[in-house]
């Protein structure tokens, strides 16, 4: 039963069903892999996702302190099947108290597996300390070796931090070390290669993920998109691919060995060959709103509930309800297709 609340709002208190178990759709599938978005800030301005100038942020009190974070990320765990939990941004690493959220969370039962995606800016002091705390595994957005392009890419001159900040993830065992990149056409495409050619040398297994319309000034178009097949080609004139025969599951990325393997190389072709029919994924955004999907159009409150007072139970419930209603697919095909009002920054990758 749904504790009768003398809470004025109706929006906020509105009864809803309790249940058990976990997050399940209607289409059967089973949210057991958490993204949590830590802050939409970040100190990079990727032209696929933020305007120069920034975006305006959320404020500070819509923002989750870091208890928060913790106890809803632990209510995910202990009581909706959650397993995997990957902290993201903007850029997670601007969040000072990281390292304490990710301690919490491994310490979790059961323990969930416990991941990072970051532009690894500031990593290279970082990375000991969230290895310390348990954190498993990390993922580096990088989409071009060369200094220049990735000023012209990020508005900022960066790339020696994000480089050594790769190298201390490593250094630090939190393997295996990830790379994303996103091709854009006529401005990075040549670097698909050079891309792969570092990541083989340096131990790190490199994913292209394919540009979704995800980008703050709306500008995405379909034609202009680089696609898994044109990866794929420019990749098979300097290596040869052979697809790994390992379970996908609910893994996004095909993956081919490289050169025979043991070496891989993966492509999320997210647009043109979607993957959603076996989507595992619910999403946390910063200012405490569950996503059931990246391309969600509508969004489940639990920070406002949390602040009102809703115990364990209703915010496992509402969250729940939020998984029912995802949709089947994203639906970037469809010609009623709406891009989500917020970037990719504020929703977390
Ligand atoms: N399409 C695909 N990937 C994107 N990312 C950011 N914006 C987009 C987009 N529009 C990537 C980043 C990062 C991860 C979180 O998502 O490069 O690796
Ligand atoms: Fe920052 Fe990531 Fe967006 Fe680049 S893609 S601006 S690193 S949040």
């Amino acid at each position: 039963m749904t504790t009768v609340s003398s809470l004025p709002d109706p929006q906020v208190r509105a009864p809803v069903p309790r249940g058990s178990g976990g997050l399940v759709d209607r289409h059967g599938r089973v949210a057991t892999d958490l993204r949590v978005s830590l802050t939409d800030r970040c100190n990079l301005r990727c032209t696929y996702c933020m305007p120069p100038e920034g975006l305006d942020w959320l404020p500070k009190v819509e923002v989750l302190t870091d208890e928060e974070i913790v106890r809803l990320v632990r209510i995910g765990v202990e009581q909706l099947g959650i397993r995997e939990v990957r902290f993201t941004g903007g850029e997670p690493l601007l969040r000072p108290g990281l390292p304490g959220i990710v301690a919490a969370t491994t310490a979790l039962a059961p323990r969930p597996e416990v991941s990072l995606t970051t532009n690894a800016i500031g990593l290279s002091r970082m990375a000991p300390a969230l290895a310390e705390a348990g954190l498993d595994r990390i993922n580096v957005s990088l989409d071009t070796l060369d200094r220049e392009r990735f000023k012209q890419l990020t508005h900022r001159d960066r790339l020696p931090d994000v480089l050594a900040g790769l190298a201390a993830a490593r250094d630090a065992g939190l393997t295996p070390v990830k790379v994303n990149a996103v091709l854009l056409r006529g401005i990075n495409e040549a670097d698909a290669v050079p891309l792969l050619d570092y990541c083989l040398e340096h131990g790190y297994q490199l994913r292209f993920i394919e540009q979704m319309p995800l980008d703050a000034h709306h500008a995405w178009t379909r034609g202009e998109m680089v696609t898994a097949e044109d990866i794929l080609a420019r990749l098979t004139a300097a290596h040869t691919l052979t697809p790994d025969v390992e379970d996908r599951g609910a893994a996004p990325a095909e993956r081919w060995l490289v050169d025979g393997g043991p070496a891989t190389v993966g492509v999320i072709a997210s647009v043109t060959r979607s993957f959603c029919g076996a989507c595992d994924r619910t999403r946390l955004t910063a200012d405490g709103q569950i996503r059931n999907c990246l391309f969600a159009r509508e969004e489940s409150d639990l920070r406002t509930a949390m602040r009102a007072g809703a115990d364990d139970e209703e915010l496992a419930d509402r969250w729940r309800v939020a998984t029912l209603g995802k949709l089947p697919g994203h639906g970037i095909d469809d010609p009623s297709f709406l891009q989500p009002s917020r970037p990719m920054s504020a929703i977390g990758g």
